[in-house]
């Protein structure tokens, strides 16, 4: 019998590669989507086209502060795995935005294991915990150090975090959390800094912007790839017993860094380009130094990351450059002519 796999949050990066991980492996996926004013599938149109009519990938309309309809379609569906990807993740907009991302990330998170405890116990459940919990505590940040989130965000994430362990120790839910460190891709939103640095490098080299726009560039962060982490969330998953892992590369770099190794990929000297500490970037509260340990993964799941810095910064450029009709070659000979 096909595993059936619910993924809230698939029109997101994550949910979107780890539908695509699961399909490979067989699984009958479930989509859980918020019905948007602008259709927003693009992450997920390739997997649509290839696997919704033959039954293999299934989406439905939910809203995460809606547990009826969640509870309707764990009852209707009984899923092997249900993954919480959905959130509100930007951590600066969780500073205006502070009730309903606690009502999103953390709530919605009680309600859907309240639901797999009173109608599916068997359904294991994954949740999208963050290094943003640890917020202040100085680095390394392993799964045993202590939490001092400084955003609303960190602060949902957390709640979100023991809801989970409450379910899992109190319950015997198979409940287990991902700490997940920052990870980017071509498919990370536009208004996340790494690919705000990838995309508008692209549209510079296209004549529609001139200057990146930046905050504080000295903060420092442990990045890698989204699909290295989603095959990490789902070994977590398979693991023998429910429990919490932290998912990092063990390497932690500034924003000025991912920006120099950007730029110098087309040999542009970065500082003509980027305007730093600009008033609107800056937070009430900076989160300075995270960079994760996640030897416990390593050992256990027997997980490692395949791209480095590098290699996403890599990625992430070639795919914002083909958004604007260039190859890697192409962007080179333009930067040539810019940096004149
Ligand atoms: N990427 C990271 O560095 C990182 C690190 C640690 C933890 N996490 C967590 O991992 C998860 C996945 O991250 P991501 O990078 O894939 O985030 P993302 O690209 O922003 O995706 C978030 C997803 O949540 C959905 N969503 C938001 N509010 C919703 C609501 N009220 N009802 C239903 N769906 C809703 C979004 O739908 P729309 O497409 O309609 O907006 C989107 O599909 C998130 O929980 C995030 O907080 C991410």
């Amino acid at each position: 019998m096909k595993k059936i796999a619910f993924i809230t949050g698939v029109t997101g990066q994550d949910g979107s590669y780890l539908a695509e991980l699961l399909l490979s492996k067989k699984y009958i996926v479930h989509g859980l989507l918020r019905r948007t004013s602008f259709l927003n599938l693009d992450r997920i149109q390739e997997i649509i086209d290839r696997y919704e009519s033959k039954g293999l990938l299934k989406l439905h309309y939910i809203d995460l502060t809606d547990t009826s309809s969640i509870t309707n379609l764990i009852i209707k569906y009984k899923p092997h795995e249900f993954y919480n990807l959905a959130s509100m993740s930007h951590v600066g907009i969780s500073y205006f935005t502070g009730e309903a991302t606690l009502n999103i990330n953390a709530i919605a998170t009680y309600r859907i294991l309240e639901s797999i405890l009173k109608n599916h116990k068997k359904c294991k459940f994954y949740q999208a915990s963050s290094s943003e919990m640890f917020g202040s505590t100085p680095p390394p940040q392993n799964e045993k150090s202590p939490f001092n989130p400084q955003s609303p965000y960190g602060i949902s994430k957390v709640a979100a975090y023991y809801t989970t362990r409450y379910f899992r120790q109190a319950h015997g839910l198979f409940a287990s959390n991902g700490i997940l460190f920052n990870h980017e891709s071509p498919r990370r939103g536009l208004n996340f800094v790494t690919r705000k640095i990838t995309h508008s490098l692209a549209r510079i080299l296209s004549g529609y912007e001139k200057k990146i726009y930046l905050g504080d560039i000295s903060t420092r962060r442990d990045w890698g790839h989204s699909k290295d982490y989603v095959r990490g969330i789902w070994m977590i998953l398979q693991h023998k017993r429910p429990e919490d892992f932290v998912l990092s590369t063990g390497k932690n770099y500034s924003i000025e860094d991912f920006v120099k190794k950007t730029f110098k990929i087309l040999g542009l000297n970065w500082k003509k380009f980027v305007s730093t500490n600009n008033k609107n970037f800056l937070r009430p509260s900076e989160v300075r130094n995270l960079q994760g340990n996640s030897n416990k993964a390593r050992k256990l799941l027997k997980w490692k990351p395949i791209y480095n810095l590098d290699t996403l910064c890599l990625d992430m450029l070639k795919s914002d450059l083909k958004l604007y009709g260039m190859t890697l070659e192409q962007a080179k000979e333009k930067a040539k002519k810019i940096s004149k």
